[in-house]
């Protein structure tokens, strides 16, 4: 069986490096049979979590949540904003959470294994922001591995094709989403 994954940059900017990190994860979740969806924001334009306005449901919010429930696992790469992880992140961790009509009901979070790696232009790179998704992957009921990577001065970590420059750095994130592939498989073995 061919696991479905679902990867994720923290960060909608055109040039995110973190988009640049998460594709370098998939490629490794790829070679190792995964198959990847990657999510364009662009497509997925969210209002602010609001409870006052679920009835009024975006679109958006329903196609996400069906995305994330037909993933069996979550390739993330988050930047870092004020020693935090992304307001888009928690903004759609708050919409998929909920109890949508349209969408199968039960958490599209339980039981699911995620790796969450990340890269900010910053010295430290993104190690707040990954603690901190972590925790919140954790209590969501996902299955956080211990793999991980933090790419720091992340404006000079890729060349103009997007690719990591850094041979060791390249081997690290592709190793992220082949252990990511791995596991989900032997979970969700016949
Ligand atoms: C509002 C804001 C806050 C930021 N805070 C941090 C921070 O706490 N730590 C850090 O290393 N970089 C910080 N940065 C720099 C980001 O790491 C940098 O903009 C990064 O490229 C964002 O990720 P992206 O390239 O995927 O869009 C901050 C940037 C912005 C715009």
């Amino acid at each position: 069986m061919t696991v479905k994954l679902l990867a994720l940059s923290g960060s909608a900017r055109r040039a995110s490096h973190n988009l640049k990190l998460v594709r370098a994860m998939s490629d490794g979740a790829v070679a190792a049979g995964a198959e990847v969806t990657l999510i364009d924001w662009n497509a997925f334009v969210l209002p602010v979590f609001n409870e006052d306005i679920e009835s009024e449901l975006p679109a958006a919010a329903v196609q996400l949540k069906t995305l994330f429930a037909s993933a069996q696992g979550f390739l993330i790469a988050e930047p870092e904003y004020n020693g935090g992880y992304s307001a888009l992140m928690k903004n759609a961790i708050d919409w998929v959470s909920r109890p949508l009509p349209g969408t199968p009901p039960g958490s599209v979070f339980k039981n699911k294994t995620v790796v969450i790696a990340g890269a900010t232009t910053g010295r430290w790179g993104s190690v707040r922001s990954i603690r901190q998704l972590r925790e919140v992957m954790g209590y969501l009921g996902c299955i956080v591995l211990p793999d991980t990577l933090s790419v720091n001065e992340a404006g000079k970590a890729f060349d103009a094709d997007g690719k990591l420059l850094d041979a060791k750095t390249a081997e690290l994130a592709a190793a992220t989403g082949a252990a990511l592939a791995r596991v989900t498989a032997a979970l969700h073995k016949p």
